[in-house]
């Protein structure tokens, strides 16, 4: 933490490959949560900031930026992120669930650059409480995708994807206790129930 006082509010991350419905599960959390009383900001990385509009508009060029130009940005953008939007609302006492973060550094860039140097890039980025990670099998997922419209963005290609899926499942394995995989092939009522349960379980929702 770059403060000597504990932020209040909680944070949680939500992870997984293009299609995963991180985004419907973000919703649906945020939801849950503030009907317990909590209260709750929503938010997603590539951020709304400078440097997560670059990314945007990067993510949907046609000229695929260089890996690890990548690296760096989206590791400056969430570096912004947590500074200006996710802590000054922890310390107001807020939650913060965030749709992507480090894993998704891990999972996308690291295929192509080394994950120890991924990760120190990510060095000042603080630990949510619980990563949520939605375990969705790529073709299920390109599937959702070409339903909603195909392909809008340069990191959505198929034979990729796949490859950010075993990624995303080897990182899983080794990250540790405060990452909770959920088969996101549930329907997303029971994805979120499943969540606050967890949530309730590990002492972080108060019962
Ligand atoms: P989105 O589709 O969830 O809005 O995310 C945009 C894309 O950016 C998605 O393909 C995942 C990718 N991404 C990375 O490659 N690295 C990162 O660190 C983040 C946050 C997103």
């Amino acid at each position: 933490m770059p403060s000597n006082t504990q932020p209040r509010g909680k944070f949680l991350a939500v992870e997984g490959i293009d299609g995963a419905g991180t985004t419907t599960f973000v919703q649906g959390l945020a939801t849950a949560l503030a009907g317990a009383g909590v209260p709750v900001h929503r938010t997603a990385e590539p951020s709304g900031g400078p440097v997560g509009r670059l990314l945007r508009e990067l993510l949907r060029s046609l000229e695929v930026p260089d890996t690890a130009v990548y690296a760096l940005l989206f590791a400056a953008d969430r570096r912004h992120h947590w500074l200006t939007e996710i802590l000054p609302h922890m310390e107001q006492g807020t939650w913060v669930i965030t749709d992507r973060y480090v894993l998704s550094s891990l999972a996308y860039q690291g295929i192509g650059e080394e994950t120890a140097w991924v990760s120190n890039l990510n060095a000042r980025a603080p630990l949510p409480a619980v990563t949520f990670f939605l375990d969705l099998p790529y073709e299920v997922a390109q599937a959702r995708l070409q339903a909603r419209g195909g392909i809008r963005e340069n990191l959505e290609d198929a034979d990729f994807q796949e490859k950010v899926a075993s990624r995303y499942r080897e990182l899983a394995r080794t990250f540790g206790t405060s990452l909770v995989t959920l088969d996101a092939t549930q329907t997303p009522q029971h994805l979120v129930r499943a969540a606050v349960r967890e949530l309730a379980v590990r002492g972080i929702l108060p019962g």
